[in-house]
């Protein structure tokens, strides 16, 4: 697909532009463009293009208002200091994109296609990708969706592809410690489910949760396995990390419940650069109360694209409250300035997990 492009008649003026990254927020202004593919059972994908950003028309029977099939991804587009534009290993986020695709029955879209798409939308909105000051940067939605009307229930024949992107700050400003709340009441996946896929309804179904923490003045909720209501799995939108005296970097197995996170990939690689030991374990309520209790585990994170790395300070749960020893740690602000330095074009990119657009 080569998205040619209609440009935007009216895209915003550079005093806009300016005023929006003083203070961007998180996904409240969206860039003057957008990537639109439609794919038909029998055809493929057709009609790519870049267009004016704007809405979509849609038939109220769209099957994706009824029955949710949709799928998403997030990442970003950094601004280095000598004004290049790079994203942050934009292959896996085209893999696991079609690996939810699959199991929300959706179409797959060449991996290429994908990177094209974005490289496409920040070629042409390049003015709005942030200064790297404050860690700014563009985040991209790439998403797709049964766009077919019909009110049965089997896979959309007609499928929307689109890609939109937003100037950002970190979704939690600085390695500002968060609380979490832990909860078992609510589940967000089980065994055979969709956790593992990065699809709407897994974030409708976390909603409630999230507001049962806000009253315990927590901002992320760290979900329990939903059978044996034993194992920790993972937080709302971001992977769990805890760091150990003995200097461990555990996390949660994959366990086909959790999202496959693209910074717990990267954190995990890069822990062993900094001398921390990776282990994915199995870990359980139990080990993660008691070890923070006797200090054992002494910094604990959050990791996701949108917040990068956010230390926690601490977990609340039914059975109490479990602080850390270290809420801002040593060597989260370690582990988070390694993958922001990669990421801004700070230090070397060892890894080759940078992909140069502009
Ligand atoms: C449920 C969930 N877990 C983990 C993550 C972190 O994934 P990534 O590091 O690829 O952004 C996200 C964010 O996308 C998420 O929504």
């Amino acid at each position: 697909m080569e998205y040619p492009l209609t440009p935007n008649p009216r895209p915003a003026s550079a005093a806009d532009l300016s005023a929006i990254h003083a203070n961007p927020g998180f996904g409240e202004y969206l860039t003057d463009h957008m990537v639109v593919a439609t794919w038909k059972k029998g055809e493929g994908w057709v009609d790519d293009a870049v267009v004016p950003y704007g809405p979509f028309q849609m038939n109220p029977a769209a099957a994706v208002l009824h029955y949710a099939q949709e799928v998403f991804e997030g990442m970003k587009a950094y601004r280095w200091s000598d004004g290049s534009i790079w994203t942050f290993r934009p292959e896996e986020n085209a893999r696991r994109f079609n690996k939810s695709a699959a199991r929300m029955m959706l179409p797959q879209i060449p991996e290429a296609d994908f990177i094209t798409a974005v490289r496409r939308l920040v070629e042409v909105d390049a003015a709005w990708v942030p200064e790297p000051e404050g860690e700014k940067s563009l985040y991209i939605r790439p998403f797709m969706f049964a766009s077919e009307s019909f009110l049965g229930v089997r896979a959309a024949e007609t499928v929307t592809f689109c890609v939109i992107a937003s100037p950002v700050a970190p979704y939690f400003a600085g390695p500002k410690p968060v609380d979490i709340w832990v909860t078992d009441k609510y589940s967000r996946a089980g065994e055979g489910g969709t956790g593992e896929a990065k699809c709407g309804g897994n974030y409708a179904a976390s909603l409630i949760a999230q507001y049962e923490g806000y009253e315990y003045g927590c901002s992320q909720v760290l979900f329990i396995e939903a059978v044996g209501k034993d194992r920790v799995e993972e937080l709302g939108g971001m992977n769990l990390m805890l760091i150990t005296s003995d200097g461990k970097l555990y996390t949660p197995q994959l366990s086909g419940t959790i999202l496959d996170g693209i910074t717990r990939k990267s954190v995990l690689q890069v822990a062993a650069d900094l001398l921390l030991e990776p282990v994915e374990a199995r870990l359980t309520k139990d080990f993660l109360f008691d070890k923070v209790l006797s200090g054992e585990v002494v910094e604990a994170f959050s990791c996701g694209t949108a917040a990068v790395i956010a230390p926690i300070s601490s977990f609340k749960s039914v059975d109490g409250e479990f602080p850390l020893r270290e809420p801002v740690g040593e060597r989260t602000v370690a582990l988070r300035n390694r993958l922001i330095d990669i990421q801004y074009g700070r230090t070397p990119d060892t890894h080759d997990w940078m992909v140069k657009i502009v």
